[in-house]
Parts: structure tokens; C-alpha cells; sequence
């Protein structure tokens, strides 16, 4: 009897990633296999977005091509997961007669009966919302503590769910609910299987992450427990917002060595009267300063930001003001996106006024910007000696492996016999794109 198979498509951000990660778990505890192609799959998932423009577009042509995997009446289950699923619901089943279930952030762990459910003929919609307690039980029960989402060295660990930020442009705390931490005695066990399972690295995920509290405990307790775990290399979290950083937390960075240098610190817009109409409840001079403090004490420290042109009402003096914060900052990598509506959140009660050429043109201007500093960094790099965590090989090149730095910068390094986990110190040599290229140095620690 050959395996059942199973296959997820993923859209969006790594709290996405992992949720698809955790339901890849499940089915492979109820006895699939995962499989890359669709066509050889009994059920097919996808996981969707919300945060970018159009995605209900986007599902529907998916789904439309995912119609044919039922020709001539093939047996197989299709799916739909995630923010669109949650917020279209029972609109997705009325529209695309092949979809077969459609589930929430909030209800993949039910995984298993949804799908006998479908093999006895019915059509799912569970996009019910879990009441606080059932949704910290849901992170991760006991009984599934064996089931942790390790991707070849790196371990993925929910810390919240939900916001309840409502940045007034932002669909998430509509499409995965208010906020909710899991205890930290959970976590710390999860970490800890992971690192038996072979983890080098851990990422702590939310959608803001630093407001984290449990039991008593913030995000910098918990920060702190983690980055003395036995075995731990390093230690990633993603994503914070600023007003709940702290000049405590970048101590915390800069004297632990797990912490990675690494902050992924999202600050939109460089007005403050942009800033106080997206809801940020930060002002670009808390933002200044904090970085500053960090940097001081941190110099080694690599940030990286998501912005957003052509917010309503942003006039050019306003976003003049985003590329001087990019020119101070100086960031390791910017995720800029043009805004555009969300349905339903405070932002789409204000006209969209910034006329589409003129977001093109100010993201250009991000783009290239950055492009220019991104460089600067890169050739400035050269000669310079770190830690690289290898994580996989090469797709093009034979004997020459991938990993990234304590930056999270992506290195090529030369060296077939490296194994995905092994940690080597290396010189970098030059880039290519946005790689960097580095040769090895003795590994006198012999720390891999
Ligand atoms: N329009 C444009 N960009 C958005 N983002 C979130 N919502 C919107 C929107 N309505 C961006 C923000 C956020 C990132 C994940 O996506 O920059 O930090
Ligand atoms: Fe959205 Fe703001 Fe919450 Fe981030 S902090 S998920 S941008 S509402």
C-alpha cells in the first residue's frame, strides 16, 4: 500500500512558514508523506496571506489551476489555511466548488478529523476563534512535544499568536485575533527538544514578539532563559516592534553570545504624523535613539526594517524624512512594500490618495537607496572574519555550501564535506548579487 501523501503550499511571512511546518507535523503523524508535487498528493493545502495586495486574486487563480488535480474524478482533498481563509471563509466554498475545507490560523490542529470529514463526502469551514486558554494549549500540547518544526538546523517556535496592536494598515490582528503568549515552561521545553533533535539555531516568532508575558515574565526573561540553553548556537527572534524595545533588551543582545546580532526592527515611515495615522505609537526620534544606544553598544549589530511609501496623506517632504532615516540607519536589508487597502481596518476608512506613480516612484527611490548602502556594506565587508552557519548546499555550485553570518547575511564557503549545522569561521573574500564569498580559517575552537 503506497504512503499517503500530502503537499502545502505557503504564502507570506515565517509565521506563515511555521504554521505550514506544525501542519506538516500533524499530517505526518496521522501517516502522510510530504511531497513537493501536487499531482502525486491526496491532500493539497495552501496557506494563505493577507498582508499583501490582492490575495484573494491571487487564492482564487491558485485554486482555479488546483481544479484540474480533481479531473476524471481523482480522489484528493484541497485545502485552504490562513489569513484569506479565514477572512473569506465560507465565500472560498460558495466560489471554487474543488475546495474541500477551509480553516483558520486558529484551527489547523484539527487537522486530521477535517480531512475524514472530507473523505466521508462534506465540506469543512472551521474558522471559529479559540478562547485565549484553548489557543496557548493549541501552541504545542504535551502529547506533541516530539513534533517539533526543525528545518534542517533551525528550529521554529510560535512564542505569541495574534496582535492587538492594530497598526490602522495592518489585516493581521483581523485575521489571527488578539494577542496570546504561551507559557514559558512550554517553550523552554520545546527549545530543548529541539536542541536534542540536533537544533543549532532557534527563532522565537510572533507578530510582536517583545510584548510577550506570561507567568510574570516579559520578552526579556524569556529571551534571557532561552539563551542559556545547553547546546544553543544561536538565537533569532522576529519580529519586534519599537515601542516595546528597551535599552535593557539590547544589553541583553549585545553581552549574551547566543543572541544573534541580528534586529529585524520595522519602523514604517520616517514622519511622525504618518506614524501616528498608521497607529505605531511611536515617534522616529524613539526610534532614533534606541538604534543609536544599540549601536553604541553593540557595534557589530546588523538591522533590518520594513517601510512603507505612499501611506494616505504622506506627502514628499513626509517621505523625504523615510530615506533619511535609511541613510542614518543604515540597514543590512529593507522590505519596502507600497501601501495598499486592507478591508476592514482603520486605514481604508481614509482615501487612498497617494496616486499609483507616485508609490512606484518613492519606492524606487527606497530601492535604490538601499541598493547603493547595501553595496557600500558589502564591499566594505571584505577581509572581515565570521562565524558562518552552514545551511545547505550550493544549488548551482558544485562543493560550495550556503549559511549566513551572525548578521544573517547569506555566505557562500567552499567545502563539500561541510555538513548543514557545522558553524566555520571564514574570511570574507568579495560578493557576487548579494552573496558574499569567503574562504575558511582553521577552526582553532573547533566549535562546529
Ligand atoms: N500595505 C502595505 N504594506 C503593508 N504591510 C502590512 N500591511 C500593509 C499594507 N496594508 C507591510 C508592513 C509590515 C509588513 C509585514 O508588511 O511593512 O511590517
Ligand atoms: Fe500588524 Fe502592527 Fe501587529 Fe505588526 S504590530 S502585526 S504591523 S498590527
Amino acid at each position: 500500500m503506497p504512503a499517503k501523501r500530502a503537499h502545502i503550499q505557503t504564502f507570506g511571512c515565517q509565521m506563515n512558514e511555521h504554521d505550514s511546518q506544525r501542519m506538516a507535523k500533524i499530517l505526518e503523524s496521522a501517516g502522510y508523506e510530504m511531497t513537493g508535487d501536487p499531482a502525486q498528493a491526496q491532500v493539497v493545502l495552501v496557506n494563505t496571506c493577507s498582508v499583501r495586495e490582492n490575495p484573494e486574486n491571487k487564492v482564487y487563480s491558485l485554486l482555479g489551476r488546483l481544479r484540474s488535480l480533481k479531473k476524471g474524478g481523482a480522489r484528493v482533498i484541497i485545502g485552504v489555511a490562513g489569513c484569506v481563509a479565514q477572512q473569506e471563509g465560507e465565500a472560498i466554498l460558495h466560489r471554487e466548488k474543488c475546495v474541500d475545507l477551509v480553516f483558520g490560523p486558529d484551527n489547523y490542529f484539527d487537522l486530521p478529523d477535517m480531512i475524514a470529514a472530507a473523505e466521508r463526502g462534506e465540506r469543512v469551514l472551521n474558522t471559529e476563534w479559540l478562547s485565549g486558554r484553548q489557543k496557548v494549549r493549541n501552541f504545542i500540547p504535551e502529547e506533541r512535544m516530539e513534533q517539533v518544526a526543525l528545518e534542517g538546523c533551525k528550529g521554529y517556535i510560535a512564542i505569541t499568536k495574534g496582535c492587538d496592536n492594530f497598526c490602522s494598515f495592518c489585516i493581521v490582528p483581523y485575521t489571527r485575533g488578539r494577542e496570546v503568549s504561551r507559557e514559558m515552561d512550554n517553550i523552554l521545553r520545546e527549545a530543548r527538544t529541539m536542541l536534542e533533535q540536533g537544533a543549532k539555531e532557534i527563532w522565537l516568532l510572533g507578530q510582536n514578539v517583545n510584548s510577550y508575558t506570561a507567568d510574570g515574565a516579559g520578552f526579556y526573561e524569556l529571551l534571557d532563559a532561552v539563551s542559556r540553553l545547553d547546546g544553543l548556537r544561536r538565537l533569532r527572534f522576529t519580529s519586534p516592534h519599537p515601542n516595546d524595545w528597551n535599552n535593557r533588551l539590547s544589553e541583553l543582545m549585545a553581552e549574551r553570545p547566543a543572541i544573534c546580532n541580528h534586529l529585524h526592527l520595522p519602523f514604517q515611515a520616517g514622519g511622525n504624523r504618518v506614524l501616528a495615522l498608521m497607529r505605531r505609537r511611536h515617534t522616529i526620534e524613539d526610534y532614533l535613539e534606541k538604534v543609536r544606544y544599540m549601536r553604541a553598544i553593540n557595534p557589530q549589530l546588523e538591522i533590518s526594517t520594513d517601510i512603507i511609501v505612499g501611506f494616505p496623506t504622506e506627502s514628499d517632504e513626509e517621505f523625504a524624512w523615510t530615506l533619511r532615516v535609511m541613510d542614518e540607519v543604515r540597514f543590512s536589508q529593507v522590505f519596502a512594500f507600497k501601501y495598499s487597502v486592507r478591508p476592514g481596518t482603520r486605514a481604508a476608512g481614509m482615501e487612498d490618495d497617494v496616486p499609483r506613480e507616485v508609490k512606484e516612484e518613492r519606492l524606487a527611490r527606497v530601492l535604490e537607496l538601499q541598493e547603493r548602502i547595501t553595496e557600500e556594506q558589502l564591499r566594505a565587508l571584505a577581509g572581515s572574519r565570521h562565524d558562518v552557519l552552514i545551511d545547505g548546499a550550493h544549488l548551482r555550485r558544485q562543493g560550495v555550501m550556503n549559511g549566513r553570518t551572525e548578521g544573517f547575511r547569506p555566505v557562500s564557503v567552499p567545502g563539500g564535506e561541510l555538513e548543514i549545522g557545522d558553524l566555520v569561521p571564514v574570511r570574507i573574500t568579495g560578493y557576487r548579487n548579494h552573496w558574499l564569498e569567503a574562504e575558511r580559517l582553521v577552526n582553532l575552537s573547533a566549535s562546529a
